[in-house]
């Protein structure tokens, strides 16, 4: 199988670093190809903006979707676009390694979705979801957390890290990836002193080793569940009797009360 790892880190020598590094090294081991796309390395440009193209469909008002469907037609997306979108295509499973900043992905990151998902390349109103462009692709998420695992746990008071990742995990299922289940390591931030803090370095040193070893065994991940096409009415909402598969989509209306 290909794999693609996507770091969206600022340090080479951070732990999120490391992770991508293990994942590699794991997916190595079982004689896979990796090609790790470092987005800090390459300076990659998260915003998406006109200047990016310089053949233009309608050079007096920048239209980012009909600009990306355009170039892309033309054979004329811009460089560091065509060669991270290449490498999508080319991968079977596409490994996004990102730090929570506040309570989602890194810009650079974002900005990577952005321009890298090409409208009319990667989807279309009618390439999506189940008969996506992306369909029979794996992705997953490998995100730490400088807050504790109490504080990332459903009941946790900076929310549940599962669920804050669901608007990610959508957008790849959007374009046709099965989701696997995301790796979330918590408690990498530095500020400890004496036993508190080996403590916490061995714990994240022993958590880097599992790290190759899980993507050793990838095959045996399960993915995250989503709607099903026949789920949707010609409305495009849920029907009644359609499965609830997380608190974003479901049959009644959230309220303040929760009632
Ligand atoms: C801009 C910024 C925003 C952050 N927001 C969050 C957050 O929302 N939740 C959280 O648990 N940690 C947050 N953190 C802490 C980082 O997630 C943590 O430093 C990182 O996961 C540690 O990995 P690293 O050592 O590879 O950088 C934030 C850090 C920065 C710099």
């Amino acid at each position: 199988m290909n794999a693609l790892i996507v770091l969206a880190h600022p340090e080479v020598k951070s732990y999120n670093a490391a992770l991508a590094r293990a994942t590699q090294d794991g997916l190595q081991r079982q004689g896979h190809e990796v090609h790790l796309s470092d987005l800090y390395a390459q300076a990659f440009a998260p915003d998406e903006h006109g200047r990016h193209f310089p053949r233009r469909a309608n050079p007096l008002r920048f239209d980012a979707q009909s600009e990306q469907r355009f170039s892309a037609g033309r054979n004329a997306l811009p460089h560091e676009v065509r060669k991270e979108l290449d490498a999508l295509l080319w991968a079977d499973l596409l490994v996004l390694q990102f730090p929570l900043w506040w309570f989602g992905m890194p810009a650079i990151l974002k900005g990577w979705m952005d321009r890298v998902f090409v409208y009319g390349k990667l989807y279309s109103s009618r390439r999506r979801f189940h008969s996506g462009v992306c369909a029979g692709k794996r992705a997953m998420l490998s995100v730490t957390a400088g807050s504790s695992s109490d504080a990332c746990a459903p009941d946790g008071k900076e929310g549940d890290t599962r669920l804050i990742l669901w608007p990610i995990h959508y957008a790849l299922h959007y374009v046709g990836f099965t989701v696997l289940e995301p790796l979330i390591v918590t408690d990498v931030r530095g500020g400890r002193s004496g036993s508190d803090a080996e403590r916490q370095k061995l714990l994240l040193e022993l958590r880097l080793r599992e790290q190759g070893t899980i993507f050793e065994s990838i095959d045996g991940r399960p993915a995250i569940a989503f709607n099903d096409p026949d789920d949707w009415d010609e409305l495009g909402k849920l029907k009644p009797d359609a499965p609830v598969h997380s608190p974003f989509i479901g049959h009644e209306r959230w309220s303040r009360t929760g009632a």
